[in-house]
């Protein structure tokens, strides 16, 4: 496994590798819902390459990018394991150079949700994933269904600029209480931890109300609501039964949804999402 962080250095090792190549980008501290995402990648190509970069611009003023937690070490290790062929760490120096006044802005689908909680955090991921996709070049690049709207961006970032990348999406890795693994569970302390399983529950009652023939979404999200209120560490941001394509929210359920929300644990904002059949 070849660790690099030089652009000029990876572009070197891309350009000698032939088949297809499959592209993780993550923010370190790694979990198994990264590694499932590596996998999946060695599955279906060649080589593998994953980028580990905690990407300044996508964080808010207020935000945790100075407390992000980062243990590089310890990352390698585990990509060693998966079998990955290179690692792209790269400085900020290089990304976001004195001189950089270049952004790729999508519109309307990050108009809600984490975009309307978090100003300016699409613009920062997709600014990045298309530099990264710039750089390493990719056949296919994996995203975790976790990070819904995170998806349905890079899509429309990659159809609009005719990037050419596949994107890949893999299925959110829980803990065995339905917790979705996350960096940031690392925050909580042992009740917040406890408290954050409403997340899921929350998800899996919208799931359970859908399967039981409810058509009614604003029932669905209130339903939601009451549940999280009963959890007295839990501060609810949003909840959502949006269009899965557009993410406009939606009266009837008539149509492929997406149940999402953000709740505030203490001080550590999580997010959840379940497709709803
Ligand atoms: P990060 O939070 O490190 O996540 C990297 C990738 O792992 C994302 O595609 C995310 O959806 C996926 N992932 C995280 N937790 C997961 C879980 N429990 N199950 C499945 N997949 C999971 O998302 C980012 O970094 C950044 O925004 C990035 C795309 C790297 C741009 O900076």
């Amino acid at each position: 496994m070849q660790v690099v962080g030089p652009i000029f250095e990876i572009r070197a090792l891309r350009q000698k590798l032939s088949g297809t190549v499959g592209f993780v980008a993550t923010m370190g501290y790694l979990h198994e819902g990264h590694l499932a995402l590596v996998k999946r990648a060695g599955a279906e190509n060649s080589a593998v390459i994953v980028s580990i970069y905690v990407n300044p611009t996508q964080f808010g003023p207020r935000e945790d990018f100075g407390a992000y937690p980062r243990e590089l070490d310890r990352d390698l290790g585990l990509l060693r394991g998966e079998g990955v062929d290179i690692v792209f760490v790269p400085s900020d120096d290089e990304m976001y150079p004195p001189e950089f006044s270049s952004w790729v802005d999508v519109e309307k689908v990050t108009e809600r949700l984490e975009g309307a909680s978090r100003p300016g955090h699409f613009r920062g991921v997709a600014t990045v994933v298309a530099k990264l996709f710039n750089v390493v070049q990719p056949t296919r690049a994996y995203f975790g269904q976790k990070d819904a709207q995170q998806v349905v961006v890079i899509k429309r970032m990659v159809a609009d600029l005719n990037m050419g990348i596949e994107i890949v999406v893999v299925p959110t890795l829980r803990e065995s209480d339905g917790l979705a693994m996350s960096s940031r569970n690392t925050y909580l302390n042992p009740e917040e931890r406890q408290a954050a399983t409403i997340l899921f529950k929350a998800l899996a009652l919208a799931q359970q109300l859908r399967r039981g023939g409810e058509k009614d979404a604003e029932k669905i999200r209130r339903q939601m609501t009451s549940l999280m209120q009963k959890e007295p560490l839990a501060y609810v941001d949003y909840v959502s039964i949006a269009d899965a394509d557009t993410l406009q929210e939606l009266n009837s359920l008539d149509r492929p949804a997406l149940a999402s929300l953000a709740v505030r644990i203490g001080k550590t904002r999580l997010i959840d999402s379940m497709p709803l059949e």
